[in-house]
């Protein structure tokens, strides 16, 4: 059974809600784990007043008793705490003033958001949905669906922390500033990241992007960024060569672009690669001698065996990992909406009007990092449970070791 999830929900809806279908039974699963994850997400410099109302919480509904997996469907649900505010407008049925319209239905003409916004899903979702308020859109659109992504992401963290893989990420550029990549030790990287207003590791470097987001703020204008997500502990040999829609790079790839505003992935060294000659790329191979009392339960039970001289791939060849680190870089664009917002055109009139304002974040990129790490993390546990897959985690643990001894009998 492969790992897999669908959310639903609206913005100003009533709820998000997730089910996430493959998970093991016997996985220990605290709510809290999911809320802690929740509320990183609601945090950064730059995040509009909208994070402080929300306050998320989930609900598991299905899927575990007793605070631990069930191997059924694991339900989520994420409450809108503003719900109150938008019942009215957000009413899934029929309310007076809405019904015995013809086409697809409406809320009273006062109400409709009418300028799509530049760089937003508004115009390409209204023209291909045939909606008539850009409401029908931006609601599903916007980046709130990210909450349900990140509680889902955040199962799959316990799952990979259980087999001792570990999933973080940084700040590495706002706008012109830029701070330094991953050095080698994610748990000194993410204590210094957590710190850091805007989820950076670089003291200095926080200081400088809090400024740029000031500045962008000043002329309510957006600044986007780039993050960096880390994965440490991933053995050699998750993703396939085989087949090019089970290659890991390309799954991480895409999971990371499906998220709202991500505009570029690279792994590694990246797009730098393209610059060098190969001796300076690829990274030279060498082996670390097994110790006789080696065993497959010791914490640094992959720290021997093959190796690699450096980083280069960012942990990844061939579409499967190598045993490294994994390191993935990802572009943020600037949030599409302004609050001096740029020309645009009526939906319905087809006059020049300024494009519509939904309140809004003025940079995104700290809050980001949670939603990488999540998705992230989800594309690893379902590449660990292809390859280890059981029903129960006891089933799962047997296979892992097996490989581990596997690893060392080569
Ligand atoms: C964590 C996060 C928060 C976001 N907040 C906003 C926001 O407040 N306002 C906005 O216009 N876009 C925001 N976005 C981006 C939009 O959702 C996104 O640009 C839009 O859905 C169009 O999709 P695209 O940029 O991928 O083309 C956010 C994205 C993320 C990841």
């Amino acid at each position: 059974m492969s790992l897999r999830f669908l959310t639903a929900g609206e913005s100003h809806g009533q709820a998000l809600t997730a089910i996430l279908e493959g998970m093991p039974a016997g996985l220990p699963l605290p709510a809290d784990a999911i809320d802690a994850e929740l509320a990183r997400r609601q945090t950064g410099y730059g995040r509009g007043r909208r994070m402080k109302i929300e306050q998320d919480r989930v609900q598991i509904l299905s899927g575990c008793r007793f605070g631990y997996t069930l191997g059924s469907p694991i339900a989520l649900q994420i409450t809108n705490r503003d719900w109150k505010n938008w019942e009215e407008r957000m009413a899934p049925q029929a309310t007076a003033g809405t019904e015995g319209e013809e086409g697809p239905p409406g809320p009273p003409e006062w109400e409709r958001v009418r300028s799509p916004r530049p760089g937003h899903a508004d115009l390409a979702g209204a023209l291909k949905y045939g909606h008539r308020d850009l409401r029908n859109v931006l609601e599903r659109a916007s980046a709130r669906e990210t909450a349900a992504r990140g509680a889902v992401g955040a199962i799959a963290k316990v799952l990979l922390r259980r087999f001792g893989i570990d999933v973080g990420g940084h700040v590495v550029r706002i706008g012109d500033v830029e701070a330094p990549g991953f050095r080698g030790d994610l748990e000194a990287m993410r204590q210094a990241a957590e710190a850091s207003e805007v989820r950076c590791a670089d003291p200095e470097a926080s200081v400088r992007m809090i400024g740029e987001i000031e500045r962008a703020k000043a002329q309510g204008d957006t600044v986007g960024g780039v993050f960096e997500i880390i994965a440490v502990g991933v053995p050699p040999g998750l993703g396939s060569h085989v087949h090019y829609d089970r290659k890991l790079d390309g799954r991480i790839a895409g999971a990371l672009m499906s998220i709202q505003a991500m505009k570029g992935v690279e792994f590694g060294l990246g797009f730098e690669a393209a610059r060098r000659f190969g001796s300076e790329v690829h990274d030279p191979i060498g082996y670390i001698p097994y110790p006789d009392d080696w065993s497959p339960d010791s914490p640094d039970r992959l720290a021997y065996g093959f190796t690699h001289h450096r980083n280069n791939a960012g942990g990844i060849e061939g579409g499967m990992s190598n045993g490294e680190p994994i390191v993935v870089r990802v572009a943020m664009k600037p949030i599409s909406t302004l609050y001096t917002p740029l020309p645009s055109v009526s939906f319905e009139t087809k006059e020049e009007l300024p494009a519509s304002i939904e309140r809004s974040d003025y940079c995104a990129v700290p809050a980001a990092v949670v939603v990488g790490e999540a998705v992230v993390a989800f594309e690893l546990a379902r590449a660990f449970l292809e390859k280890f897959g059981g029903d129960s985690i006891a089933e799962i643990d047997r296979n892992y070791r097996g490989y581990l001894e596997q690893l060392r009998s080569v």
